[in-house]
């Protein structure tokens, strides 16, 4: 069976699941929606020759075809709502970016309709399918630190890039920088705890980026840095610190897991994991290799072809999606929580969103 793939938005990430998708002998490019004549080029040359998609400036006229068998929706986070209520007027599996939607009120939505659509939804909170993520949550799963207490997340980075109408440098556009970018990491945090977040506290600003940008004579609104603590209903904490003026440093993320027996720590991108128990400075080191399925690394350590390779076997399988609505929509509630706490000064209770 070839899974016939429908792209609407052929902007950086667009190409970069046609270029994951051609790596995949049994998926197929067919089409690509854009209203952008240079964007439609770019998901074209993403093609490498291997397949010459049907070009659409409509993406309902990609919906209205009968071959597709699955779209990816990787349009600016603003336009994801109105497009997937045409993606719910089709019986077609998707393939939706983070983060799900940019407000509560279009999540709950969204997450109404997918109750009702009978092909898959899954959410694109790929970075589950890095390599040393990967390995990082299967030592979690062997239980190598005891009950798992405390979940740090330090991403240290580059600004966010420039995007097409820049549409990236507005809150309103991608709903905050704690919701477009630290989703994943809201993610990962309830994936690591297995727990309900119920609190969250946060401190941020846009304090170094973007202040000299005018678009229309507007200054950019996106938040640059910030601490956020979670609270989750077993007891255990998680943190973020996020830096987007940090580019020079050695690594962009680091994950530590710490609990009753032990701590375990990764590096992204240099793949070393740390394991340690409870005695005095004896720890063990190991550098996590890509995993070997990998045929293109893209822009995401080769998670979006693991991600591609999963959904495709979903779909094959007839299986639940492995990255669900719920996941989607947790992930943003948390994002709007910590810009909410931000914005008040104290902690915001997830119970007031959800
Ligand atoms: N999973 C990840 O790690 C990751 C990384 C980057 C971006 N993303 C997500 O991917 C999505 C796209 O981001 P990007 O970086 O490619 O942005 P981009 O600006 O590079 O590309 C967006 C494209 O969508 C097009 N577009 C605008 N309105 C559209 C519509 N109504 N229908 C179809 N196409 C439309 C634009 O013309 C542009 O070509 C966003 O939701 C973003 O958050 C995810």
């Amino acid at each position: 069976m070839t899974v016939n793939y429908g792209v609407i938005g052929t902007g950086m990430m667009g190409c970069e699941h046609i270029r994951n998708i051609v790596q995949i002998e049994t998926a197929s490019v067919v089409a690509i929606a854009d209203p952008s004549e240079r964007s439609l080029g770019w998901g074209q040359k993403a093609c490498q020759g291997r397949f010459t998609p049907d070009e659409y400036t409509d993406y309902r006229d990609l919906l209205a075809r009968d071959d597709i068998d699955a779209v990816v929706v990787a349009s600016p986070n603003f336009t994801h709502i109105d497009v997937m209520r045409d993606v719910f007027g089709t019986s077609k599996h998707v393939l939706l970016e983070k983060p799900m939607c940019t407000t509560m009120a279009d999540s709950i939505e969204l997450r109404t309709m997918a109750e009702k659509h009978t092909g898959m939804v899954w959410i694109g909170l790929e970075y589950r399918y890095m390599s040393p993520i990967m390995s990082f949550l299967n030592e979690l799963e062997d239980n190598v630190v005891g009950d798992i207490k405390m979940f740090f997340i330090r991403e240290h980075r580059f600004p966010f890039l420039k995007k097409v109408d820049n549409w990236n440098r507005f809150n309103r556009n991608s709903g905050g920088t704690l919701v477009e970018k630290c989703c994943h990491f809201f993610d990962m945090m309830n994936l690591v705890v297995k727990s309900k977040p119920v609190r969250i506290f946060a401190s941020g600003a846009q304090d170094v980026n973007h202040l000299d940008e005018r678009y229309d004579g507007e200054v950019p609104d996106i938040l640059d840095n910030a601490f956020v603590i979670v609270d989750y209903e077993n007891g255990a904490r998680a943190c973020l610190d996020l830096c987007m003026f940090a580019e020079g440093g050695r690594n962009e993320q680091e994950l530590v897991a710490t609990g009753s027996g032990g701590k375990l720590e990764v590096t992204i991108p240099e793949g070393v994991m740390t394991k340690a128990g409870r005695d005095y400075g004896k720890f063990t080191t190991q550098k996590i290799a890509m995993d070997p399925r990998v045929n293109e690394v893209g822009l995401h350590h080769g998670a979006s072809y693991l991600e591609h390779l999963d959904f495709i076997h979903c779909i094959e399988e007839n299986l639940d999606p492995r990255v669900t609505v719920e996941d989607g929509l947790l992930s943003v509630a948390m994002g709007i929580a910590a810009q909410e706490s931000i914005a008040r000064g104290a902690p915001v209770q997830l119970e007031e969103l959800l």
